[in-house]
């Protein structure tokens, strides 16, 4: 490599690494694993050893990722916040090692402690009081952060024992998994609610515990951060007072005062019994309740580490060992393209088969075109593939020493491969779409899916494999036909379902208490509620909420297929978009006939209530606000403002007709009310208005 070559590579790669550090740093959203990230770093580190004229100022390999935004106060560490050497090899391991006994004279004595995977706190108490809690940062100054600190439950306010009078405490904030995954339910639960599409909840979700954790401390609201369960270890003590001649009795102490330090640390005589503790924990990790992504190794004597001292970036007395996410090289054989329900485009890699983490993998993710493009893919590369958290495994990387002579650019397609519509790729999305809805394969099946799951129709007995093979056989082509299934019909039917990530085809029979049970199911589901067959038809933008609230305000299906964009789009936390994309629905002339057959085969096509379900427009013209509790939910009481006429508005103005106060009515709003001479009306009230 000549000089002018070399300063392509450093630059690329020093743009490409800060660009990561702010993802995984300030977005908590990284695009690439750790080990990738590592590699590329080590790669840089090598370009920059052998022409160090070359180096940028602020080089990724001398300055920490700044965790900074824009949204706290900054304030300057005491003591900087460096970060660690690390390593994924033994050898290195032991080089470590050697450099530190050739320094001393004589081998040292180690702590080894689980490096957790979080965000690194610096917590400041002065007697005995939590004074301040600030983020790495650049590691010179951090996030002031010290009102989310204290919602964390772990993290002690008032100290008790013979802490020092003023001192700082170093510690990693994280999230348990079993708080990870209730909390990523619960998002993915509302996102479905607020009718986000299937295929698009996978990236507004975190993608591990390290993510949640860090996008939770960069929260605005205390209290919202309180939710999110956050935890915390500590596991550094900095004082101008003496605390201890070890570490491992800092450790001690700083448990003593009431921090939360792991029981999971040792003192190693040498690097041999470091590298037991290292593989123990590499099987029992699996175990703990959250995740590490190492170990690191301190030297123990605090006196020793002052005589190693540090270099611009790290310590010399500490090093992190990690684990490596398993990985292996394979080669590319096509690149193939899966039209998901809702018509995203899924690019996946094709693999010669190869051996990773005890099972073969054949295929794996490429996400989308800008993925591909990152990566650089070309025909028959070879190319590294990793197998994270997720059980997907995922193309990391190209061996570019391997590329072919005569490969090809990879060209993302233009057309949808199910139905050769020309795909769409809306503005600021990094995903594909095939737009026809209407006809493309399996966008009509991902609908019978919907339409028959746990939340929608909920038919007992019928899967989504099953309906795919019915849609495939052409015995369902819409959701209306379900109901002409018969049990003859059902009963000894063969299938083959789709292919599985590693291309194996499994086949299926339907028996007769199979048969039975889903005819059954589809009868039963002549009884779902309308506001749930609403939600099942598969409105785009209409989840749960909105068909509950449509249902309400409507009353029936005849009423809300007539109803004007307008007209929708009027009601309280409807809007523009939702109600376009209704009116859309109930204009195409498909949907409406499909309508009309569900209902001659009997389903729940109007609410099932009797109060105030009348319409009327006795409250034409009229705004209102609700606020307190009632008897009834305050969405129904709205609803019932609704189909009389009335219009809900959010705030209390001057132009508002009525205020209706419930129970528990906060009381800014009733002072604000009172000022304003607003008119208030009670619950009753309100149902004398429409009598
Ligand atoms: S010691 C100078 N101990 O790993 C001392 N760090 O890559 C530096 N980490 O920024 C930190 N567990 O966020 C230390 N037991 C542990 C750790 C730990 C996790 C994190 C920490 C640090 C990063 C360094």
């Amino acid at each position: 490599m000549n000089q002018a070559e070399a300063k392509v590579q450093i630059d690329s790669l020093s743009k490409t690494l800060q660009e990561h550090n702010y993802r995984y740093y300030v977005l908590s959203n990284p695009s690439i694993s750790d080990y990738a990230f590592d590699m590329l770093l080590k790669q840089l580190e090598s370009l920059e050893a052998a022409y160090p004229e070359l180096a940028w100022p602020n080089s990724p390999t001398k300055e920490v990722g700044g965790d900074i935004t824009k949204n706290f106060v900054q304030t300057a560490h005491k003591y900087p916040m460096l970060s660690l050497g690390n390593t994924y090899s033994k050898e290195e391991l032991l080089e470590f090692d050697e450099r530190i006994k050739k320094s001393i004279g004589h081998s040292v004595e180690y702590v080894c402690e689980l490096k957790f995977d979080g965000l690194a706190i610096s917590l400041t108490y002065e007697n005995g009081k939590l004074l301040r809690g600030v983020t790495r940062g650049d590691g010179t100054k951090g996030d002031d952060v010290t009102n989310n600190v204290k919602a964390i439950r772990s993290i002690p306010q008032q100290l008790t024992g013979d802490y020092p009078e003023s001192f700082e405490i170093r510690g990693e904030v994280f999230m348990h998994r079993k708080t990870f995954n209730r909390l990523n339910d619960t998002l993915k639960k509302e996102l479905l609610d607020q009718g986000v599409d299937e295929d698009k909840i996978p990236e507004r979700l975190y993608k591990n515990p390290r993510n949640f954790a860090s996008g939770s401390l960069k929260l605005q609201d205390p209290k919202e951060v309180a939710k999110r369960s956050l935890d915390a270890f500590l596991y550094f003590v900095y004082s101008d007072d003496k605390v201890s001649e070890t570490h491992a009795a800092s450790l001690e102490k700083a448990a003593s005062w009431g921090f939360q330090v792991s029981d999971h640390f040792e003192v190693c005589k040498d690097i041999e019994a470091v590298w037991q503790f290292i593989q123990k924990y590499e099987q029992a990790r699996e175990h703990l309740s959250y995740e590490i992504d190492g170990v690191v190794i301190k030297v123990n004597q605090y006196a020793l580490q002052e005589e190693l001292g540090f270099t611009a970036k790290i310590p010399r007395w500490a090093i992190a060992y990690k684990y490596k996410a398993a990985s292996a090289r394979t080669r590319l054989l096509k690149v193939t393209y899966q039209v998901g329900r809702t018509g995203a485009i899924t690019p996946v890699a094709n693999l010669e088969p190869v051996l990773l983490a005890g099972t073969t993998v054949k295929r794996a993710s490429l996400y989308n075109a800008d993925e591909i493009e990152r990566l650089d893919l070309y025909t028959h590369d070879y190319v590294y593939v990793e197998k994270g958290g997720e059980i997907i495994p995922k193309v990391m990387g190209v061996d570019l020493s391997k590329r072919d002579l005569f490969a090809q650019k990879i060209e993302y397609i233009t057309h949808c491969p199910e139905c050769q519509t020309p795909l769409i790729r809306k503005e600021g999305e990094a995903v594909h779409y095939c737009p026809n809805d209407s006809h493309c394969p399996p966008q009509l099946i991902g609908r019978l899916e919907h339409f028959i799951s746990r939340r929608a129709m909920n038919v007992d007995g019928l899967g989504g494999e099953t309906v795919a093979a019915l849609f495939k056989k052409g015995m369902v082509k819409n959701y209306a036909d379900l109901y002409q299934l018969t049990y003859e019909q059902l009963n000894g039917l063969e299938f083959e379902l789709e292919e599985d990530a590693d291309g194996k085809v499994k086949k299926r029979s339907i028996k007769e208490k199979g048969a039975s049970n889903i005819i059954a199911g589809i009868e039963a589901s002549k009884e779902v509620p309308f506001e749930r067959v609403l939600f099942a038809l598969g409105i785009r933008m209409v989840g749960e909420t909105v068909a509950k609230k449509l249902a309400r305000h409507f009353g029936n299906i005849d009423n809300l297929k007539v109803a004007s964009k307008e007209a929708l789009a009027n009601i309280y936390e409807i809007g523009e978009k939702i109600a376009e994309q209704a009116a859309l629905f109930f204009a195409d002339a498909d949907n409406l006939n499909t309508i009309e057959r569900l209902k001659a085969y009997g389903l729940q096509l109007e609410v099932k209530e009797e109060a105030g379900l009348e319409r009327s427009s006795k409250l034409e013209g009229k705004t209102f606000v609700v606020s307190g509790t009632f008897s009834i939910s305050r969405d129904e009481l709205k609803a019932i403002v609704e189909r009389n006429g009335g219009k809900i508005v959010g705030s209390i103005s001057k132009s508002l007709n009525y205020l209706i106060a419930g129970d528990k009515m906060g009381p800014e709003k009733l002072k604000k009310a009172t000022d304003l001479n607003i008119k208030m009306i009670s619950e009753s009230d309100l149902m004398e208005m429409i009598k």
